[in-house]
């Protein structure tokens, strides 16, 4: 099975994350395909709402921690990563997420791009950018303050603190917080109603709401600069270290 799976339903386009085993670690071959999902959804007019989606109890846990260590290694970042949010950023079809169980560095900053997220309630939110010797990336840091604040972006992008999906509800980031059982179907249904309303509406809509694209992209090219320089970084090598040779 590929590690990541596009079906389309009708005008529902569903990107999942199928790496299960690695709990949807992202390699770049999995954000080349994710890009590629999104890119071709734009110009297809019967696509009216994209879907992202995991497995129970793994949404995704952020970017493959071997595949940082190659980036540093070779002393860049890789481009299917920024290629994927480009593609996040410069989406106009409205994305809705179903998120169960952990949702780690990408895995939450993701959920920022997007318009409607169902969670699991054991769903768990974290970016431990910081404690990697890392620093927020996916625009994060300029889209996290205004949607929760800053003291509560603070914590969570800085102090790495996690949330539970209640508390990613009273944050702003999730919508509905549902059973184990329930979230798929519950995201499903969410991006159908939103699929059938007029799409010209929703666009222009969730554009006005979003704000210029390039000022988003803008934002991840600077947070970019400074991921790529502390991937270096004598604490992020230790921090990728430490969980490579952990004792299992
Ligand atoms: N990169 C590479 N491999 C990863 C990974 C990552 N980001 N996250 C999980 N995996 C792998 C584990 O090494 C393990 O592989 P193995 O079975 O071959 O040893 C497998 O996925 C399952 O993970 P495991 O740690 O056993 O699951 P868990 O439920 O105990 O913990 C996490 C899940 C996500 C909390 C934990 O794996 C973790 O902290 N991962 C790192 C997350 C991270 O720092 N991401 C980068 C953010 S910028």
């Amino acid at each position: 099975m590929p590690p990541i799976l596009v079906t389309d339903e009708g005008p529902v386009r569903t990107i999942r994350m199928n790496r299960p085993e690695k709990k949807n670690a992202l390699t770049l071959a999995m954000y080349d395909a994710m890009a590629a999902a999104i890119e071709e959804a734009q110009a297809n007019d019967a696509i009216r709402c994209l879907l992202i989606a995991g497995q129970p109890g793994a949404f995704c846990a952020g970017n493959d921690l071997n595949d940082f260590v190659a980036m540093a290694q070779a002393g860049g970042l890789g481009a299917p990563i920024l290629r994927f949010l480009h593609a996040l950023a410069r989406n106009e079809k409205p994305v809705v997420a179903a998120v169960s169980g952990v949702a780690v560095g990408i895995g939450t900053t993701m959920l920022m791009h997007c318009d409607h997220v169902v969670a699991a309630d054991d769903a768990r939110l974290s970016t431990p950018f910081v404690s990697l010797g890392l620093v927020p990336e996916a625009g994060s840091s300029l889209i996290a303050p205004r949607l929760m604040g800053h003291a509560r972006a603070f914590a969570l992008l800085a102090m790495g603190k996690p949330l539970a999906a209640e508390e990613a509800k009273q944050a702003g980031i999730v919508n509905t917080v549902v059973a184990v059982t329930e979230f798929e179907q519950a995201a499903l249904a969410a991006a159908r109603t939103i699929a059938a309303l007029p799409a010209e509406g929703v666009r222009t809509t969730r554009r006005l709401m979003r704000g210029a694209a390039e000022e988003i992209i803008a934002r991840i090219d600077e947070e970019a600069a400074a991921f790529k320089a502390r991937l270096k970084s004598p604490e992020a090598q230790a921090a990728f270290a430490a969980f490579l040779n952990r004792k299992r």
